[in-house]
């Protein structure tokens, strides 16, 4: 039986994917429910602690309401703060982030590092994204939060990314969908082209771990097999899901 942390609403809580602002719960009822996941990251070992900045993520989250250009999105409020979170905690130098669209899942990420609620100083963050059009406005978004440059979008193929990517990656965030059948079985490819790069105890989150768990039972098997990870948890706070593991 893999590990996971269940919310008991995880089915009900749904989002508009058009209105990725909207509030779909009390602040304090998403607050404890995300404590209570990284407390159980913390639980199997894949987090050293569960503390995070509430007020530098408030500022965060209100600086991409006011800057980012969202078509659509299918990361919720609870999703945006655990990712947040995560990196708040775990404070990567390098980060990649493989198939980031606009950039909403990008700047989940290196938010923690950039911007108002940055929390640590980065040496490098990377949003990948193989549609030029995509890639281009996802980097204008993240400009208006980072003016310095230091969280950058390139448009690339994230497999080919990964193999000549020369930095350690401390934390590698999937979400590539690719054309037709294949879908996000890519994150396999991705992981594999990058495996040799993750640092020691680096983390690894998977988007989607739910609602497409059966493209991904070839990803999902290779971070629950302990001879390639220390551990794996799925997080399932929503009914897109999200898997976290620990090289
Ligand atoms: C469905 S979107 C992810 C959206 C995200 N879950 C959200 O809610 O904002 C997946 C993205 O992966 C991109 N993609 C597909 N294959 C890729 C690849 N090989 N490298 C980088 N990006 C890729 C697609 O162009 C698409 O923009």
């Amino acid at each position: 039986m893999p590990h996971e942390f269940r919310a008991p609403d995880w089915d009900t809580y749904k989002m508009e994917y058009k209105q990725p602002h909207r509030e779909i719960e009390p602040p304090a009822a998403e607050i404890a429910l995300v404590t209570q996941a990284l407390e159980a990251l913390v639980a199997q070992g894949i987090l050293p602690c569960a503390e995070y900045d509430l007020a530098r993520f408030a500022a965060f989250r209100q600086a991409v309401r006011d800057t980012f250009e969202i078509p659509w999105t299918a990361i919720t409020p609870r999703l945006q703060r655990a990712i947040y979170a995560i990196n708040a905690i775990v404070r990567p130098r390098a980060m990649v982030a493989a198939g980031v669209f606009c950039g909403n899942t990008f700047i989940s990420n290196a938010g923690a590092a950039v911007g108002p609620g940055a929390c640590y100083e980065a040496e490098d963050l990377v949003g990948l994204e193989i549609v030029a059009a995509e890639a281009a406005r996802a980097e204008a978004n993240v400009r208006r939060i980072d003016p310095t440059g230091r969280a950058r979008i390139l448009a690339a193929d994230a497999v080919a990314f990964a193999a000549t990517y020369d930095r350690p990656i401390e934390l590698l965030y999937l979400d590539a969908s690719a054309p037709g059948d294949q879908g996000k079985r890519i994150y396999l490819g991705i992981l594999e082209a990058a495996y040799d790069k993750l640092a020691p105890g680096a983390i690894v989150l998977a988007h989607n771990s739910v609602n497409n768990a059966e493209r991904l039972a070839a990803y999902l098997a290779t971070v629950r097999d302990p001879r390639r990870f220390q551990n794996s948890l799925n997080l399932v706070l929503d009914g897109e899901g999200l898997e976290v593991s620990r090289r």
